[in-house]
């Protein structure tokens, strides 16, 4: 009886019948599911991926692309064989990017190409590194930007496409010049691309920094091309910090973004996130909350890369390993498995706890309520509240049997299967709200809860 308790506290179900809740919780400590509020068809924003496709085709099997809800890919041949333009390997890295293009659009994802990796500033560059505008002039840009409107459109790729200038400028390991050498090379590419390859979007400035009205890079970016009229089709950026820095957050970084385009009198359009999770946030649960805020915020998020080299073009960006030439997926891809193939039906609205380290994600499907929760690299106690049952026809006081199921995790290279069965618990509710602790007792696994209406 006793062991059987602990599994099931384990489950994060256990015992919730018994304890009042909110005299043991702090809002710090709840993340809720609202069922009466409809936040539209899910289309697993969360699913995409930097790299992680290989150059070859078919050499990762399709199902572990459908099965994870593969929807966008950020690629431009970084690290790959062919080095790019400026050490005389353009054309090979081209066909590289082309073959991730092709990938992409075998599976309806959409491709953002890194041009600056087609440059060959793929953070291998070194002092070899050459930067356009940078003590030159722009000659031998034009000559590559040419070169690559000449080929987008030869092969096809002028859909199902958005155009990366450059990569995280605001890191030396990408950008070797200053803020202003940039900001000019930015207007000269987005002039050059919007005459010659007229309603292909643009999306920038990908800084490795989150926007904020005190970082002079988004400062200085938004002034310039509110001035010279370059601004980007798509607003992107990266959430590679640690889990514990505040402005690691969409639920930072989506308001100040837009606050900031008021300010500065631009259009608000899409937002995209093409890196996000840093290596320590690449498991089960982390990944769980990082899809909760990309689908509070309706914005776009592909999985950052922690590989290097010909690795760097494979695995799905940390979410499958190979034994031999044979695929597997981790514990980490079971959790996008079961976001984009179970997770069916409407959203509804949820919120995370106000420590900003558990959150939730729920769908209300044909009968059956799914809810998808994760902590940011946290262990503790939390609590999940679920409101509104009558919303589902439910009583507002009652009985119900939640199924839990377990998503572990062996490691980036740890081959774990389907999320654990662990079964139905009891829970008795009242006042129209369900709640039920959420055990979090080690940083990387997570739990889904479902219940039948
Ligand atoms: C610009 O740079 C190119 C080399 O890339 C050089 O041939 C050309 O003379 C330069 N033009 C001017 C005006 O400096
Ligand atoms: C996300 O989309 C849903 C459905 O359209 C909408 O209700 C919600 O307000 C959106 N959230 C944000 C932050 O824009
Ligand atoms: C790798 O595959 C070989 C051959 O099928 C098998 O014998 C071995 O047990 C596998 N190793 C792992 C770790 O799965
Ligand atoms: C949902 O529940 C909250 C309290 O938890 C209540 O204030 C709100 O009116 C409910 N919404 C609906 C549509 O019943």
């Amino acid at each position: 009886m006793l062991i059987s308790l602990r599994i099931l506290a384990l489950a994060g179900t256990a015992a919730a019948t018994v304890l009042d809740l909110d005299s043991r919780q702090s809002a710090s400590q709840i993340t809720t599911v609202d069922l009466s509020v409809n936040q539209g068809t899910p289309v697993h924003r969360a699913s995409g991926v930097l790299y992680g496709v290989p150059n070859t085709k078919n050499q990762i099997p399709s199902s572990f692309y459908t099965g994870m809800g593969f929807n966008y890919l950020s690629a431009g041949g970084a690290q790959f064989s062919s080095r790019g333009w400026i050490f005389g390997g353009y054309t090979a890295r081209f066909q590289d990017v082309l073959s991730n293009f092709q990938t992409a659009r075998q599976f309806g994802a959409q491709f953002i190409l890194k041009m600056s990796d087609l440059w060959g500033t793929d953070g291998t560059q070194g002092s070899s590194g050459v930067y356009p505008g940078v003590n030159t002039n722009f000659t031998q840009f034009d000559a590559f930007l040419t070169q690559f409107v000449k080929d987008l459109k030869a092969n096809g790729m002028t859909s199902n496409i958005k155009l990366q200038i450059w990569n995280e400028p605001d890191l030396t390991l990408f950008w070797g010049g200053s803020m202003s050498e940039y900001l000019a090379m930015w207007s000269h590419a987005v002039n050059f691309l919007r005459a010659n390859l007229a309603g292909v979007p643009i999306a920038g400035p990908a800084y490795a920094n989150a926007p904020s009205s005190s970082n002079t890079w988004w400062t200085s970016f938004l002034s310039h091309v509110k001035a010279d009229g370059t601004a980007p089709d798509v607003y992107a950026w990266h959430h590679e910090g640690g889990s514990t820095d505040v402005n690691n957050d969409l639920q930072t970084s989506q308001p100040a973004m837009v606050n900031l385009l008021n300010s500065y009198g631009l259009h608000i359009g899409e937002f995209v996130i093409d890196e996000y999770a840093n290596t320590g946030e690449q498991n089960p649960s982390s990944a769980a909350w990082w899809i909760a805020r990309f689908e509070r915020f309706n914005i776009s998020g592909l999985r950052g890369n922690w590989l290097s080299g010909v690795n760097l073009q494979d695995f799905l960006s940390g979410l499958l390993w190979k034994n031999g030439s044979t695929y597997f997926a981790n514990g980490e891809w079971q959790v996008y498995n079961y976001y984009a193939t179970a997770m069916t039906g409407h959203r509804v609205a949820t919120t995370g706890s106000t420590d900003r380290r558990m959150d939730s994600y729920a769908v209300v499907g044909t009968n059956v309520v799914r809810i998808l929760v994760g902590g940011r690299l946290v262990t503790g106690t939390y609590s999940l509240h679920i409101k509104n049952l009558s919303a589902l026809s439910l009583p507002t006081a009652g009985t119900i049997s939640v199924r839990t199921r377990q998503f572990s995790f062996a490691g980036t290279q740890g081959q774990v299967g389907a999320p654990t069965d662990l079964g139905l618990a009891s829970h008795t509710y009242s006042g129209n709200v369900l709640s039920f602790l959420i055990f979090q007792t080690d940083t990387v696994t997570t739990w889904s809860f479902e219940f039948a209406f």
